[in-house]
Protein backbone atom coordinates (compact mmCIF):
# COMPACT_ATOMS: atom_id res chain seq x y z
CA UNK A 1 0.00 0.00 0.00
CA UNK A 2 1.20 3.73 -1.12
CA UNK A 3 1.99 6.25 2.15
CA UNK A 4 0.46 9.23 1.84
CA UNK A 5 2.43 12.68 2.83
CA UNK A 6 2.04 16.05 2.22
CA UNK A 7 4.22 19.08 1.21
CA UNK A 8 3.07 22.89 2.00
CA UNK A 9 4.90 25.19 -0.28
CA UNK A 10 5.09 28.20 2.44
CA UNK A 11 8.01 30.03 0.53
CA UNK A 12 6.29 33.40 -0.96
CA UNK A 13 5.90 36.50 -0.14
CA UNK A 14 2.01 37.20 -0.80
CA UNK A 15 2.46 40.49 -3.15
CA UNK A 16 -1.45 40.92 -3.80
CA UNK A 17 -2.04 40.80 0.40
CA UNK A 18 -0.05 44.17 0.52
CA UNK A 19 1.00 43.55 4.01
CA UNK A 20 4.81 43.73 5.73
CA UNK A 21 4.41 40.15 6.75
CA UNK A 22 4.30 37.54 4.40
CA UNK A 23 0.83 36.30 4.31
CA UNK A 24 0.94 32.62 5.55
CA UNK A 25 2.26 34.62 9.03
CA UNK A 26 -0.73 36.82 9.30
CA UNK A 27 -2.86 36.07 11.95
CA UNK A 28 -6.21 34.50 11.74
CA UNK A 29 -8.03 33.33 14.56
CA UNK A 30 -5.35 34.14 16.67
CA UNK A 31 -2.63 32.23 15.31
CA UNK A 32 -0.43 32.52 11.57
CA UNK A 33 -2.44 31.34 8.51
CA UNK A 34 -0.18 28.46 8.08
CA UNK A 35 -1.02 26.84 11.21
CA UNK A 36 -4.25 26.12 10.33
CA UNK A 37 -3.03 23.95 6.93
CA UNK A 38 -0.68 22.45 9.34
CA UNK A 39 -2.72 21.46 11.86
CA UNK A 40 -5.13 19.81 9.57
CA UNK A 41 -2.63 17.90 7.68
CA UNK A 42 -0.67 16.75 11.07
CA UNK A 43 -3.87 15.38 12.49
CA UNK A 44 -4.76 13.15 10.00
CA UNK A 45 -3.83 9.44 10.54
CA UNK A 46 -3.88 9.06 6.92
CA UNK A 47 -0.80 11.14 6.15
CA UNK A 48 2.68 9.83 7.52
CA UNK A 49 5.02 12.51 7.29
CA UNK A 50 4.04 16.80 7.10
CA UNK A 51 6.70 18.87 4.93
CA UNK A 52 7.05 22.60 4.69
CA UNK A 53 8.79 24.49 2.60
CA UNK A 54 10.24 27.82 3.52
CA UNK A 55 11.98 30.49 2.21
CA UNK A 56 16.20 30.03 2.56
CA UNK A 57 15.89 33.60 4.05
CA UNK A 58 12.64 33.20 6.29
CA UNK A 59 12.98 34.84 9.62
CA UNK A 60 9.45 34.31 10.71
CA UNK A 61 8.92 30.71 11.32
CA UNK A 62 11.12 30.34 14.10
CA UNK A 63 9.25 33.43 15.78
CA UNK A 64 6.71 30.57 16.99
CA UNK A 65 6.48 27.45 19.01
CA UNK A 66 5.68 24.32 16.54
CA UNK A 67 6.82 21.48 18.82
CA UNK A 68 3.11 20.50 19.13
CA UNK A 69 3.61 19.00 15.70
CA UNK A 70 7.29 17.49 16.14
CA UNK A 71 5.98 14.14 15.73
CA UNK A 72 5.09 15.02 12.37
CA UNK A 73 6.39 17.95 10.72
CA UNK A 74 9.91 18.57 8.72
CA UNK A 75 10.96 22.00 8.04
CA UNK A 76 12.73 22.77 4.57
CA UNK A 77 14.55 25.85 3.89
CA UNK A 78 14.61 25.00 0.07
CA UNK A 79 12.16 27.76 -1.00
CA UNK A 80 12.54 28.83 -4.91
CA UNK A 81 11.22 32.04 -7.25
CA UNK A 82 7.87 30.08 -8.44
CA UNK A 83 5.29 28.05 -6.32
CA UNK A 84 6.35 25.44 -8.98
CA UNK A 85 10.31 25.61 -7.78
CA UNK A 86 9.35 25.40 -4.36
CA UNK A 87 7.61 22.31 -4.35
CA UNK A 88 10.09 20.50 -7.01
CA UNK A 89 13.15 21.56 -4.10
CA UNK A 90 10.93 20.14 -1.33
CA UNK A 91 9.54 17.35 -2.70
CA UNK A 92 13.86 16.05 -3.98
CA UNK A 93 15.12 17.67 0.10
CA UNK A 94 11.98 15.48 1.35
CA UNK A 95 13.56 12.16 0.41
CA UNK A 96 17.28 12.97 1.32
CA UNK A 97 16.51 15.45 4.57
CA UNK A 98 13.99 12.55 5.74
CA UNK A 99 15.59 9.22 4.90
CA UNK A 100 13.68 7.72 7.78
CA UNK A 101 10.70 8.41 5.60
CA UNK A 102 11.42 5.77 2.92
CA UNK A 103 9.07 7.75 0.37
CA UNK A 104 8.81 5.51 -2.64
CA UNK A 105 8.18 6.54 -6.23
CA UNK A 106 4.28 5.61 -5.86
CA UNK A 107 3.49 6.96 -2.37
CA UNK A 108 0.95 9.88 -2.87
CA UNK A 109 2.39 13.39 -2.16
CA UNK A 110 -0.87 15.84 -0.96
CA UNK A 111 0.96 19.32 -2.17
CA UNK A 112 -1.38 22.08 0.14
CA UNK A 113 -0.62 26.06 0.03
CA UNK A 114 -0.28 27.20 3.13
CA UNK A 115 -2.73 29.99 2.05
CA UNK A 116 -5.81 28.01 2.43
CA UNK A 117 -6.25 27.76 5.95
CA UNK A 118 -10.19 26.73 5.50
CA UNK A 119 -9.50 23.22 4.07
CA UNK A 120 -11.09 20.26 6.68
CA UNK A 121 -10.24 16.45 7.20
CA UNK A 122 -13.39 16.00 5.69
CA UNK A 123 -12.18 17.63 2.40
CA UNK A 124 -8.76 15.61 3.17
CA UNK A 125 -11.29 11.95 3.37
CA UNK A 126 -13.17 13.10 0.41
CA UNK A 127 -10.10 13.63 -1.55
CA UNK A 128 -8.34 10.47 -0.61
CA UNK A 129 -11.59 8.79 -0.97
CA UNK A 130 -12.22 9.66 -4.70
CA UNK A 131 -8.91 9.66 -5.97
CA UNK A 132 -8.22 5.91 -4.52
CA UNK A 133 -5.67 4.22 -6.90
CA UNK A 134 -6.24 6.33 -9.75
CA UNK A 135 -2.81 6.29 -12.44
CA UNK A 136 -3.14 9.75 -12.54
CA UNK A 137 -4.21 11.74 -9.25
CA UNK A 138 -5.96 15.08 -8.93
CA UNK A 139 -7.13 17.42 -7.22
CA UNK A 140 -9.74 19.55 -4.96
CA UNK A 141 -11.78 21.83 -7.34
CA UNK A 142 -15.39 23.77 -7.71
CA UNK A 143 -16.99 24.33 -10.97
CA UNK A 144 -16.69 28.13 -11.88
CA UNK A 145 -20.20 29.97 -10.78
CA UNK A 146 -19.85 33.40 -12.46
CA UNK A 147 -20.76 34.62 -16.08
CA UNK A 148 -17.07 34.80 -17.50
CA UNK A 149 -15.72 37.71 -19.27
CA UNK A 150 -12.52 37.92 -21.45
CA UNK A 151 -11.34 42.04 -21.19
CA UNK A 152 -9.11 43.59 -23.81
CA UNK A 153 -6.52 46.04 -22.62
CA UNK A 154 -8.88 48.86 -22.09
CA UNK A 155 -10.83 46.60 -19.62
CA UNK A 156 -14.00 46.51 -21.66
CA UNK A 157 -15.38 42.99 -22.52
CA UNK A 158 -14.09 41.78 -25.53
CA UNK A 159 -16.37 38.80 -25.40
CA UNK A 160 -18.44 36.52 -22.74
CA UNK A 161 -16.83 32.80 -22.38
CA UNK A 162 -18.81 29.68 -21.48
CA UNK A 163 -18.14 28.21 -18.32
CA UNK A 164 -19.17 24.70 -19.14
CA UNK A 165 -16.63 22.16 -17.90
CA UNK A 166 -14.65 25.37 -16.20
CA UNK A 167 -13.52 24.20 -12.61
CA UNK A 168 -11.36 26.40 -10.28
CA UNK A 169 -8.01 24.36 -8.97
CA UNK A 170 -7.66 24.85 -4.99
CA UNK A 171 -5.71 22.31 -2.95
CA UNK A 172 -4.77 20.06 -2.15
CA UNK A 173 -3.61 18.46 -5.41
CA UNK A 174 -1.98 14.60 -4.88
CA UNK A 175 0.19 12.97 -7.22
CA UNK A 176 2.12 10.26 -7.09
CA UNK A 177 6.13 10.95 -5.52
CA UNK A 178 8.28 10.28 -8.81
CA UNK A 179 5.68 11.51 -11.41
CA UNK A 180 5.21 14.65 -10.11
CA UNK A 181 9.16 15.29 -9.34
CA UNK A 182 9.85 14.33 -12.99
CA UNK A 183 6.71 16.46 -14.18
CA UNK A 184 8.16 19.86 -11.57
CA UNK A 185 11.86 19.37 -13.00
CA UNK A 186 12.86 21.98 -15.55
CA UNK A 187 9.20 22.47 -15.89
CA UNK A 188 8.79 25.69 -12.63
CA UNK A 189 7.79 29.00 -14.57
CA UNK A 190 5.60 31.37 -12.90
CA UNK A 191 2.61 30.16 -15.25
CA UNK A 192 3.14 26.77 -13.31
CA UNK A 193 1.07 27.83 -11.06
CA UNK A 194 -0.26 24.55 -9.75
CA UNK A 195 0.85 21.17 -9.50
CA UNK A 196 -1.83 19.67 -11.82
CA UNK A 197 -0.55 22.08 -14.53
CA UNK A 198 2.43 20.10 -14.79
CA UNK A 199 0.87 16.70 -14.68
CA UNK A 200 -1.06 17.76 -17.75
CA UNK A 201 2.16 19.46 -19.62
CA UNK A 202 2.88 14.69 -19.53
CA UNK A 203 -0.18 14.74 -21.54
CA UNK A 204 -1.91 13.34 -18.76
CA UNK A 205 -5.56 14.21 -17.65
CA UNK A 206 -5.86 14.94 -13.64
CA UNK A 207 -9.09 14.17 -11.90
CA UNK A 208 -10.90 16.95 -10.32
CA UNK A 209 -12.74 16.11 -7.05
CA UNK A 210 -15.82 18.68 -6.08
CA UNK A 211 -15.24 20.47 -3.30
CA UNK A 212 -18.55 21.67 -1.80
CA UNK A 213 -16.99 23.57 1.13
CA UNK A 214 -15.00 26.36 1.75
CA UNK A 215 -11.16 26.04 0.67
CA UNK A 216 -10.52 29.48 -0.85
CA UNK A 217 -7.14 31.03 -1.42
CA UNK A 218 -6.40 33.59 0.88
CA UNK A 219 -4.90 36.18 -1.59
CA UNK A 220 -6.11 39.94 -1.13
CA UNK A 221 -6.94 41.65 2.24
CA UNK A 222 -10.73 41.21 2.05
CA UNK A 223 -9.86 37.31 1.61
CA UNK A 224 -8.29 36.95 4.84
CA UNK A 225 -11.29 38.86 6.72
CA UNK A 226 -13.85 36.49 5.49
CA UNK A 227 -11.65 33.34 6.50
CA UNK A 228 -11.65 34.76 10.04
CA UNK A 229 -15.72 35.26 9.82
CA UNK A 230 -15.30 31.88 8.80
CA UNK A 231 -13.30 29.83 11.30
CA UNK A 232 -15.50 32.19 14.10
CA UNK A 233 -18.65 30.36 12.23
CA UNK A 234 -16.99 27.02 12.73
CA UNK A 235 -15.39 27.32 16.29
CA UNK A 236 -19.21 28.02 17.61
CA UNK A 237 -20.87 24.79 16.01
N1 LIG B 1 4.73 29.84 -2.81
C1 LIG B 1 5.98 29.25 -2.60
N2 LIG B 1 7.07 29.72 -3.29
C2 LIG B 1 6.95 30.76 -4.14
C3 LIG B 1 5.68 31.34 -4.38
C4 LIG B 1 4.57 30.86 -3.69
O1 LIG B 1 6.10 28.32 -1.82
N3 LIG B 1 8.04 31.22 -4.75
C5 LIG B 1 3.58 29.36 -2.02
C6 LIG B 1 2.92 30.46 -1.20
O2 LIG B 1 3.65 30.70 0.01
C7 LIG B 1 1.51 29.94 -1.00
C8 LIG B 1 1.28 29.04 -2.23
O3 LIG B 1 2.56 28.88 -2.86
O4 LIG B 1 1.39 29.14 0.16
C9 LIG B 1 0.25 29.64 -3.16
O5 LIG B 1 0.76 30.81 -3.78
P1 LIG B 1 0.11 32.26 -3.72
O6 LIG B 1 -1.21 32.22 -3.08
O7 LIG B 1 0.26 32.86 -5.08
O8 LIG B 1 1.08 33.01 -2.66
P2 LIG B 1 2.16 34.11 -2.95
O9 LIG B 1 2.93 33.77 -4.17
O10 LIG B 1 2.91 34.28 -1.67
O11 LIG B 1 1.23 35.40 -3.19
P3 LIG B 1 1.30 36.43 -4.44
O12 LIG B 1 1.17 35.62 -5.69
O13 LIG B 1 0.17 37.37 -4.18
O14 LIG B 1 2.65 37.09 -4.30
MG1 LIG C 1 1.95 33.67 -6.11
Amino acid sequence: MPNYFALIPAAGYGARMDHQLPKQYLPLAGKPMIYHAIHTLCRSTAISRVFVVLSTEDPEWRKYDWSQFNDKLTVLYHGGATRAESVCNGLAAASTICPDCLISDEDWILVHDAARPLFTQNQLRQLIDEIGDDPVGGLLAVPVADTLKRGDRDARVAQTESRENLWQAQTPQMFRYRMLLNALSGNTHANVTDDASAIEALGLHPKLVHNRDFNFKVTYPQDLELAELIMQKRNHQ
